[in-house]
């Protein structure tokens, strides 16, 4: 193969256009599907996907699988178990031997770095289902749920609270991409890294940090939080003494503008990160974000094949 192919590995590396086309037939495709209209659209027909995990998942898992089979292509679902990933054979050897059989690599690692190594050596699209630094697919289902429900994001505020993690990083690039006004509040042992804060500052992000929650939240479209303790992450009871004034319940949420919005990537912890009262309540997105990972996907995959929309 000698076109470079097209990995989606971080909001970051994407210009503004490709973002907005992606999230665009993401809309696209979920409105088709609402119209039972999916059948004479499968541009990724006899394609093959594999789709491998080396950490536990729901939503990245079952949202892949049926968005691909809507496409028309098949799915290989892999764990990294089986494969010994990273073990048996080096990274770069199994791009290179996965590139021969499949038409794009989805994937799920805790590490960043293997994911780059691995979309190095690739010659099929890779694309990032989580590492410990970044969710992106998660973030563009956000951005396509926060648009169904409060029209463009382009100029308004999101709030989060809580851990700095893979998806608020992801929100940083987003951030950039979309002009939003990101404001996050952690306690200080958990900020987001300076590498990230550095990346903010030179792509002009408009990111507000703070350790205090209801000055993240004050006057918030949207209001974002994520589990106390990520994959990978030990240290559970420090992390729980320290993100506990953190979580996002009905007097923090009330801070928020009237008809601000709640969003979590799930899965929750009621009680911990969020208030059952928040989760449940009626300003709580997060069915329809958890929906949306798989139109916002579908938008990615044919995007990275090139395939027609
Ligand atoms: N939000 C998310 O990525 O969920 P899973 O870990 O279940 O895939
Ligand atoms: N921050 C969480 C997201 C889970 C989808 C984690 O990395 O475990």
């Amino acid at each position: 193969m000698s076109d470079k192919p097209k990995h989606f590995l971080d909001i970051a590396d994407h210009s503004t256009a490709e973002i907005e086309a992606m999230l665009a037939h993401g809309k696209a495709l979920k409105a088709r599907r609402v119209k039972g209209q999916l059948g004479d659209y499968l541009p990724l027909l006899g394609k093959k996907i594999a789709v491998v995990f080396q950490q536990p998942s729901l939503r990245t898992r079952m949202s892949f699988d049926v968005g691909i089979n809507e496409l028309g292509a098949h799915v290989l679902m892999v764990s990294g178990d089986e494969i010994e990933l990273g073990h048996r054979e080096s990274i770069a050897d199994t791009a290179r031997v996965m590139s021969r059989y499949v038409d794009a690599i989805m994937i799920r690692m805790l590490s960043h770095h293997e994911l780059l190594e691995l979309a190095h050596y690739a010659e099929v699209p890779v694309i990032n289902g989580l590492t410990k630094k970044s969710h992106p697919c998660q973030v563009m289902a956000d951005v396509l749920t926060f648009e169904e429900r409060k029209g463009s994001v382009r100029g308004r505020t999101i709030a989060w609270s809580g851990d700095s993690n893979n998806v608020l990083a992801s929100w940083v690039h987003m951030a950039a991409k979309l002009d939003v006004t990101l404001k996050v509040a952690t306690p200080e042992q958990l900020s987001p890294p300076k590498a990230l804060v550095d990346w903010a500052a030179a792509n002009k992000v408009d990111l507000r940090l703070t350790h205090d929650p209801d000055e993240a939240v004050d006057g918030a479209d949207c209001v974002i939080t994520d589990s106390w303790v990520s994959m990978g992450d030990g240290d559970k009871e420090y992390r729980h003494n320290l993100l506990r004034p953190y979580q996002v319940d009905q007097k923090l949420m009330a801070r928020a503008k009237k008809d601000a919005i709640f969003m979590h990537c799930l899965p929750a912890k009621r009680g911990e990160e969020v208030a059952p009262e928040v989760i449940d309540g009626p300003q709580s997105a997060v069915w329809d974000e958890a929906e949306n990972r798989l139109h916002a996907q579908k938008a990615v995959l044919v995007w990275a094949l090139n395939a027609p929309k």
